[in-house]
């Protein structure tokens, strides 16, 4: 089913259209614009909001059914009194597509009185959002019971350049998000290692970029030992998929975009309980989120150098496993001593990090569902954030809140290196239960060779595990909001 996105300069009273949405901030006060949408409902809404029965409070909605021509139907929505930002517009948005999905209208037109071009933005992405859906796997009921899904959504806006270019980077940042929402929705044997080289090849196709894939052969030239004890469990073949996107100038030390892309995570030979396993599908969620970024970001054809790299694989217990208390030695000649095989993704993001030098990053920024403890620290509402160089923090921090996908900086101080140490080797893989998130991190920065670099764990905000109101329970988009922002700043610069 094809989704289509689209800007219109009409106003509101004059269209055609099965839905109107009209979202409202709280207490809101009747202009023209509206009492014009008003007269066929023969000034319903007015009197919905005299009555106090509609209040613009934040996700409240109210249906206006109006005649067969014109406008058909209205739905009011509220955004609440907090301040107007591309966060608030999404989700309206959002609600307001959940809502015609319900009914069945097909297709929806969305205003928002006196948005800016942040505003508009997240109209876009918002009503993308809430139309988003992954039928592919459930039998679909007969024809006649069916309620036709959002297929159409026009934002109505007043003419201007920085709303029209808005509204186009709403649209890619749209489709980047569907990209890495629909591989995390995907269960472990739909989404493999090789579903990230043909989603990969896609984006590179369509947008002129370089692709280099890299399977068990070419990692072991490459002596990524680190990466590979991971999938020597799986008969599956690992991959390391490499986009390069060049829109600077030649010389241009690109952004370097990194993803962990564990397929499935069972813990390995470390097995994890079983209860909730299934959530584990999702273990691919930064690497999904490098693939949906590469996309919005070769949409918008942004004047910046680009590599998005992903490390695909699956954790699996198996005869062939790596065990606790193995060694291994990554591809900058570090030794690891395995004492946890699920702390895998680790791993994989070593050799990666190795890696990403050779590209001579001006920014890494990596995305991981790396541990359980950013999950109990921060929750769904904050990416775990870390860095040893404060610039590039604060830079990602700044590009996640523009994005309405907030982080919170969480600190890499020595002292919690003690907990990482090994007898045997140069680091161990594990540092024990106490600031799990910063021992993981402080692994990570072993790998790090002389370049600005910055870690998200999105373990808590990739994937919902609860109906956010805005979105249905399952992937969220993030991290992609973050890394388009980032690369969209840079462009601004
Ligand atoms: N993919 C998991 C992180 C995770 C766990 C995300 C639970 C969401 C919920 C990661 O590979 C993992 O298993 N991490 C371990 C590390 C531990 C063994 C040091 C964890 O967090 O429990
Ligand atoms: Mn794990
Ligand atoms: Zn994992």
């Amino acid at each position: 089913m094809s989704f289509s996105l689209q800007l219109s300069h009409a106003t509101p009273a004059s269209i055609d259209s099965p839905l109107l949405v009209v979202v409202l901030p709280m207490d809101p006060v009747v202009d023209d614009t509206f009492r014009a949408i008003d007269v066929p409902l023969g000034g319903a809404m007015q009197r919905s909001i005299a009555r106090r029965d509609f209040r613009g409070g934040r996700d409240e909605v109210m249906l206006f059914v109006g005649g067969d021509t014109g406008i058909q139907r209205v739905l009011l929505v509220g955004r609440g009194a907090a301040p107007l930002t591309r966060a608030v517009a999404r989700r309206a948005a959002a609600i307001a597509a959940r809502q015609a999905c319900k009914l069945g209208t097909g297709a929806m037109h969305i205003v928002l009185p006196g948005a800016n071009a942040d505003a508009i933005e997240g109209l876009a992405i918002g009503a993308a959002a809430g139309s988003w859906s992954y039928p592919d796997l459930q039998t679909q009921p007969p024809e006649k019971d069916r309620r036709a899904r959002v297929q159409s959504v026009t934002v109505l806006s007043s003419e201007g350049d920085a709303e029209q270019a808005a509204f186009a980077a709403g649209a890619a940042i749209a489709e980047g998000q569907a990209i890495a929402k629909r591989l995390g929705m995907m269960p472990g044997n739909v989404c493999t290692p090789d579903t990230f080289v043909d989603v990969g090849r896609e984006i590179a196709a369509r947008h002129g970029m370089t692709i280099t894939v890299l399977g068990r052969t070419e990692m072991e030239q490459e002596h990524m030992g680190s990466f590979l004890c991971v999938a020597q469990g799986t008969p599956e073949e690992p991959r390391l998929v490499v986009l390069e996107y060049r829109g600077g100038a030649p010389e241009q030390q690109p952004v370097v975009l990194i993803g962990k892309g564990l397929c499935f995570d069972t813990g390995g030979i470390s097995i994890k309980p079983a209860p909730e396993m299934e959530w584990m599908k999702f273990d691919m969620s930064g690497a999904g989120g490098v693939m949906g970024a590469m996309e919005a970001i070769g949409r918008l054809k942004l004047p910046v150098n680009v590599v998005g790299m992903i490390g695909a694989t699956t954790n699996m217990p198996s005869g062939t496993a790596v065990k606790p208390g193995d060694v291994v030695r990554a591809s900058n000649g570090k030794t690891i001593e395995i004492i946890n095989t699920d702390a895998e993704g680790r791993l994989v993001l070593a050799d990666l990090l190795v890696f990403a030098k050779r590209y001579n990053p001006a920014i890494a920024i990596d995305a991981a569902t790396l541990t359980g403890a950013i999950v109990i620290g921060l929750g769904a509402n904050a990416v775990g954030v870390f860095g040893a160089d404060q610039a590039a923090v604060d830079e990602v921090l700044s590009a996640g809140s523009a994005a309405g996908e907030p982080g919170w900086p969480l600190p890499l101080w020595d002292e919690y290196k003690e907990q990482i140490k090994s007898d045997v080797a140069d680091l161990k893989n594990t540092g024990g239960r106490a600031a799990g998130s910063i021992t993981a991190a402080l692994f990570l920065q072993e790998f790090v060779d002389g370049y600005p670099w910055v870690h998200l764990d999105v373990a808590g905000t990739a994937y919902s595990q609860v109906d956010l109101g805005w979105i249905p329970k399952g992937p969220t988009g993030t991290p992609v909001g973050t890394f388009v922002e980032i690369v969209r700043a840079r462009a601004r610069r």
